[in-house]
């Protein structure tokens, strides 16, 4: 609890990236605001540096990363849960300088070299306490009390592992989880925040959130029906992120600094680290102008790097990886059975999406249909401003009692299976009129009204119709083009002794293994029918 009684303690929102991590908490008006840290900025480095006597976390642990690269570790919230000898962790080898062996019980450590050169080890949960310790200190700053705990984003597929390895160093640092929230979901939350619960209640439509951030792209289509969201599918590309654009830099202004003064920097750990803070600082300068400094004092030798880049260069260096993010989020959409122009919205997350080159790439993959990119809230506060959102519902439930609170825990996004065929009905002109679409989570119910005919009859034959049947956004006379023909009838249902134009209600469920279940009730006679349709 806080310092005072009638006011508690708050919990907020805390996306913990691998690269940078920003804290925010809900506004007693209601909106997400981003902590800002003693340094005033939004974001907070990701890193933790261990000087001669000293160590350093956040900002000032990314200053570090030139003059002492081997002892500035980075990246390590993306080792969590990862035994020693993962793929990931030769890959973090492979790119950083710093020591990764494996320590007691064969748990991956970090070397690094204190005071008279003494070497200690501390394992990636250590060295996330840290910064999480950093992180907790610049929260209570801002607002002024103690924190209750922290509703944390984590990627959608996150290992028990990594759960268990972040919730330890959360606890250690004085943070308790109080709920994770999937970095998609979070995404979703953040936009969502400010709609009303009619509004959410109408929603019906299936969201990509892109992610591209640091270390990796990760993507997620989420069907978004009556303010629940479902995951449909995810992908994750591990080795293309924001860094992979500092290398292709880095080499570009090693390769300029080998010409000029026939000095090769391969290898040199120090001046490899100024070139790699230069070369991100140049990229990001790149997203604003069109044209950014690349400039290090004392590279190698003694001598200055001092040029420039265009934008226009820059893109013509990085269009590979635009290629690769755009035939990513093709597959994906491809692999949940839409087309593009069934993406209603697309939220860009992520410090990297704020590239303009990689957004306009992106919005040529939809511009055939009315899918509208999300970029009004800033991309690399987005999981932490839904996080926050989501936190104030904790909030609301941490005033009551623990009971609330354990019941206000339940899942976010659930990873639940889904409808693969729309079905509907067709009319007497021989038009379909979807009832329940694809791609809606499994288990879901529809209901739909209709009128007893003059002879006191009701008559209902469903069709199944092919994935493509069109979307709920596009339901106007599109949907009934497709012909009679390309339906399957799968079930009929009919009721007699009715009175003439009684109302008639059709029920059409989804049940758990895919299984259909239909009735028909006519609500004055109290008569019905129902079937169930097996999976086919
Ligand atoms: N304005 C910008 N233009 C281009 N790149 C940017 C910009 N701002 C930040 N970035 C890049 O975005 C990346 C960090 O993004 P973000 O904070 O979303 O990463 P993260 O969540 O820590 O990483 P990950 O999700 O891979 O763990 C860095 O590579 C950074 O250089
Ligand atoms: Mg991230």
């Amino acid at each position: 609890m806080s310092a005072s009684e009638d006011k508690p303690a708050p919990v907020v929102g805390l996306s913990l990236g691998s690269h940078y991590s920003a804290l925010a908490v809900l506004t007693q008006e209601g909106s997400a605001d981003v902590i800002a840290n003693e340094d005033g900025d939004h974001l907070t480095p990701s890193v933790v540096a261990f000087g001669q006597d000293e160590e350093f976390s956040g900002t000032q642990a990314k200053a570090q990363e030139g003059r002492n690269a081997a002892n500035t570790l980075v990246e390590f919230t993306a080792l969590l849960g990862l035994p020693a000898d993962s793929p990931t962790v030769d890959l973090h080898r492979s790119r950083h300088p710093f020591t990764l062996t494996s320590g007691t019980e064969g748990r991956l450590v970090y070397q690094v070299s204190r005071a008279g050169d003494v070497k200690e080890s501390f394992t990636p949960e250590q060295v996330t306490t840290k910064l999480l310790t950093r992180l907790r200190e610049s929260a209570q700053a801002y607002v002024g009390s103690d924190l209750a705990g922290v509703c944390l984003t984590v990627p959608a597929d996150a290992s028990p592992a990594f759960l268990a390895e972040t919730t330890s160093a959360c606890a250690t640092a004085g943070l308790p989880v109080l709920q994770f929230i999937s970095e998609p979901a979070a995404a979703i939350l953040a936009y969502q925040a400010g709609k009303s619960p009619a509004e959410l209640r109408k929603t019906d439509e299936n969201v990509l959130v892109f992610d591209f951030g640091g270390s990796s792209l990760k993507l997620a289509v989420v069907a978004v029906r009556g303010g629940t969201s479902t995951i449909l599918g995810t992908s994750q590309d591990p080795e293309l992120g924001g860094t992979t654009l500092d290398e292709l830099l880095m080499k570009h202004f090693a390769n300029e600094f080998k010409r000029k003064h026939n000095i090769d920097i391969t290898g040199n750990v120090k001046a490899e680290g100024k070139l790699r803070a230069e070369c991100e600082r140049t990229k990001k300068t790149l997203s604003s102008s069109n044209s950014a400094p690349c400039t290090v004092e004392s590279l190698a030798q003694g001598l200055d790097l001092s040029s420039t880049l265009n934008r226009m260069r820059f893109d013509i260096m990085c269009s590979k990886v635009y290629g690769k993010v755009a035939s990513d989020v093709e597959a994906l959409i491809q692999k949940v059975g839409l087309r593009n122009d069934q993406i209603s919205e697309v939220i860009l997350a992520g410090g990297s999406s704020r590239i303009p080159k990689l957004q306009s790439r992106l919005a040529s993959l939809f511009s055939g249909g009315s899918t509208r990119i999300r970029s009004e809230i800033t991309a690399d506060e987005v999981l932490a401003r839904g996080a926050a959102v989501q936190a104030g519902l904790l909030n609301d439930y941490a005033s009551e009692d623990a009971d609330l609170l354990a019941s206000a825990l339940k899942d976010d996004a659930r990873r639940a299976s889904h409808t693969s065929k729309t079905v509907g009905v067709v009319d007497a002109q021989g038009a379909f009129h979807p009832i329940l679409y694809h791609s809606t989570p499994i288990p879901s119910r529809r209901i739909v009204h209709t009128k007893a005919s003059a002879d006191g009859s009701a008559y209902v034959a469903l069709y199944e119709g092919e994935k493509d049947a069109p979307a709920p956004e596009e339901e106007d006379e599109k949907a009934a083009k497709p012909a009679l023909a390309e339906r399957k009838l799968i079930a009929e249902l009919a009721l007699t002794g009715l009175k003439a134009d009684e109302e008639v209600e059709l029920t059409v469920q989804a049940i758990e293994g895919g299984e259909l279940r239909a009735g028909l009730r006519a609500l004055d006679s109290a008569t019905s029918e129902t079937c169930v349709i097996p999976v086919a």
